[in-house]
């Protein structure tokens, strides 16, 4: 079931759940007085009768004192580990965890152990066996939970699924559906940043394209029977690193023509007057001189032929549903950013988005519909109408399930999480072992 606020607020006589931030990173954070920042906790703030911020662990002093002020709370309410807040007596009813990809298992058995709600940024594990471990946790005490899926809560998910069971485009046979990460994302998160190695972080399909895996399935309504998977890391690799290319992009003759350089990309960030993410990785306080310094001395100025990554720059996943329904994803960094793209056949049609637009092609009429996607209601909120309006209507949907203490608020359930993270274990495994995996 899908939230919304109406139906939310209809149920007015319901407490209003007390929610504990468990890592004031990008995702979790209101907004230091600095910078704007991603959004949970903002979405709180936000909506001071639907939920109160009363607590948060985060060991950065200066994320953790943003969160306090904005938040109003006591010094107190501030800790520096989530652990200290385990241990002692239960003082949220529920925990929204978004520390990084290898620090989410401890803190969501301990949480759910303790009784707390939890909403938990995805992916839910690195592997098979830890995902199990939550996924079980979670049924052992029976709390709410939810991963954070944000693509089925956007707007243009809603649409699309609307249109797919008024049968507009008759039986779906199959999908193509693309992300394109973008160059310069690329080359900040998953060469130089934090996703750069599957040791520290988690295989890229999981850890970018786990959504995808799990909206394909949520569009198609059916689960995945079989699967196999191409791809690598061909490009952000030392041999092909230019010769006269210098360890660091300031130190380096090419910054001006390289297309990943870091002096260019963080350069036009700054350029556009902007201090948001990325900017926001490289130093907690962006500035031409905070940021040069990051180039000089930190991992992001590092030249993207001469970093320890290890994870792939494109990926091809190829599908088969339950009933024969095949679709295929494409994930590749050599794109500009921008929304994915979806095109949908069907026997009697055909449907092609993004988040901005959708347009169906009637073979019967012979006629072709272009449906402006309806804005978030949040639309003039940046940090709101991230990921085109999901992440807020997922934090709407959360905090009515906890309200309510009913999980079927919640789209992405344990179960489909699990559902969708296996896929990407199994599409992960085919590319590896360069074969066809089958599911149960
Ligand atoms: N749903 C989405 O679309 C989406 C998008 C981007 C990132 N993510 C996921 O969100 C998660 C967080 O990403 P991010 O970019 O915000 O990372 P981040 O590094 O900005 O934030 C993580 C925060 O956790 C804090 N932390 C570390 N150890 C802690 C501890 N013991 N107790 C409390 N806090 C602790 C860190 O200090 C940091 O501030 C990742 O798993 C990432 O993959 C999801």
């Amino acid at each position: 079931m899908t939230s919304s606020l109406a139906a939310a607020d209809s149920r007015t006589h319901l407490r209003s759940p007390r929610v504990l931030l468990v890592g004031a990173g990008d995702r979790g954070e209101t907004y230091a007085h600095w910078i704007a920042r991603e959004t949970y906790a903002h979405w709180i703030a936000r909506h001071p009768d639907r939920a109160s911020l009363v607590a948060v662990a985060e060991p950065h002093a200066d994320r953790r004192a943003a969160v306090v002020a904005t938040h109003r709370l006591p010094d107190s309410a501030g800790f520096t580990d989530w652990r200290e807040v385990v241990t002692g007596p239960k003082l949220a009813d529920a925990v929204i965890i978004t520390t990084l990809d290898a620090h989410h298992v401890a803190p969501a058995v301990a949480f759910a152990d303790a009784g707390y709600a939890i909403l938990l940024e995805k992916p839910i594990a690195p592997t098979e066996p830890e995902c199990r471990r939550v996924i079980e946790a979670v049924r052992r005490n029976q709390v709410v939970f939810g991963v954070c899926h944000v693509l089925r809560y956007a707007p243009y998910t809603k649409l699309l699924r609307n249109l797919l069971a008024g049968g507009r485009i008759g039986e779906i046979v199959n999908i193509d559906h693309v992300e394109p990460v973008g160059f310069d994302h690329y080359a900040h998160s998953y060469a130089r940043g934090n996703w750069r190695r599957e040791d520290v972080s988690a295989p890229m399909l999981l850890a970018k394209s786990c959504h995808d895996l799990d909206w394909l399935q949520y569009v198609v309504g059916r689960p995945v029977r079989a699967v196999s998977s191409f791809g690598g890391l061909s490009f952000f690799v030392p041999a092909n690193r230019p010769a006269d290319a210098a360890d660091r992009c300031p130190d380096c003759v090419l910054q001006r023509s390289c297309a990943y350089s870091a002096v260019r990309i963080y350069g036009e960030h700054l350029a556009a007057g902007r201090t948001a993410w990325p900017l926001s990785v490289l130093t907690p306080s962006p500035t031409a001189e905070s940021v040069a310094e990051a180039l000089r001395t930190g991992p992001y100025g590092r030249c993207v032929w001469a970093c320890d990554n290890d994870v792939v720059d494109h990926q091809v996943v190829a599908m088969e549903f339950d009933g024969g329904v095949t679709a295929t994803f494409t994930m590749t960094a050599f794109s500009t950013s921008r929304p994915r793209q979806t095109r949908i056949f069907g026997t009697l049609g055909e449907i092609s988005c993004d988040a901005a637009t959708v347009r169906v092609t009637d073979f019967r009429t012979r006629q072709t519909e272009t449906i402006d996607v309806p804005a978030p209601s949040h639309a003039a909120d940046p940090l709101l109408s991230r990921h085109d309006g999901g992440d807020a209507a997922l934090m709407d949907a959360f905090v009515t399930a906890v309200a309510t203490r009913d999980n079927d608020w919640i789209d992405t359930s344990a179960n489909e999480a699990l559902t969708a993270h296996q896929l990407a274990f199994a599409a992960e495994r085919a590319r590896r072992e360069g074969r066809v995996v089958t599911l149960p």
